[in-house]
């Protein structure tokens, strides 16, 4: 189990650079936590970290986002918040995503639990009573 502190947003971009370095091979990666936990601001700061020149934001109304890395690597941004059913993540072909082999961060992975791939890294980010963040993975 890793354990990444987050004191400030200030902390965000080496928090991402540990996150990155610590996640071995993983490329489809799961982001729990609730609501304004975070997911999206330490998503972005994963793709400032990668090169993404592309606006990073929540895609709460088309549920993905594709961005660009700066190594030409296509990066694929999920938030299940609003789906419904498990078929809608089926239809926008999430199952060719995640087996593509490219970086997928999922928010509100639990709406889609029983379609994760079985290597997917579950990662848990919690606030603290002090306004920190801490991401486990
Ligand atoms: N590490 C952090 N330190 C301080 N504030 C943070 C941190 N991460 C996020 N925040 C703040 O928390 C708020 C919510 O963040 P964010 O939108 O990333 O949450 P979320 O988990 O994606 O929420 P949602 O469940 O609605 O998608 C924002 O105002 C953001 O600036
Ligand atoms: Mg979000």
């Amino acid at each position: 189990m890793n354990d990444i502190r987050i004191e400030s947003l200030k902390e965000l971009g080496e928090a991402a650079r540990l996150f990155l370095d610590g996640i071995g091979e993983s490329r489809v990666i799961a982001f729990y936590g609730a609501m304004g936990a975070g997911k999206t601001t330490f998503i972005k700061a994963l793709c400032d970290v990668l090169g993404v020149e592309d606006d990073v934001n929540s895609p709460t109304f088309n549920i993905i986002n594709e961005y660009r890395a700066e190594n030409g690597d296509a990066v694929y941004h999920f938030d299940f918040y609003r789906i419904e059913k498990v078929s809608e993540a089926m239809d926008i072909g999430f199952e060719e995503y995640v087996y593509s082999g490219d970086l997928c961060l999922i928010e509100w992975p639990q709406n889609i639990e029983q379609i994760l791939p079985v290597d997917t890294l579950k990662v848990q980010i919690s606030v603290l009573d002090d306004g920190c963040r801490v991401v486990t993975f």
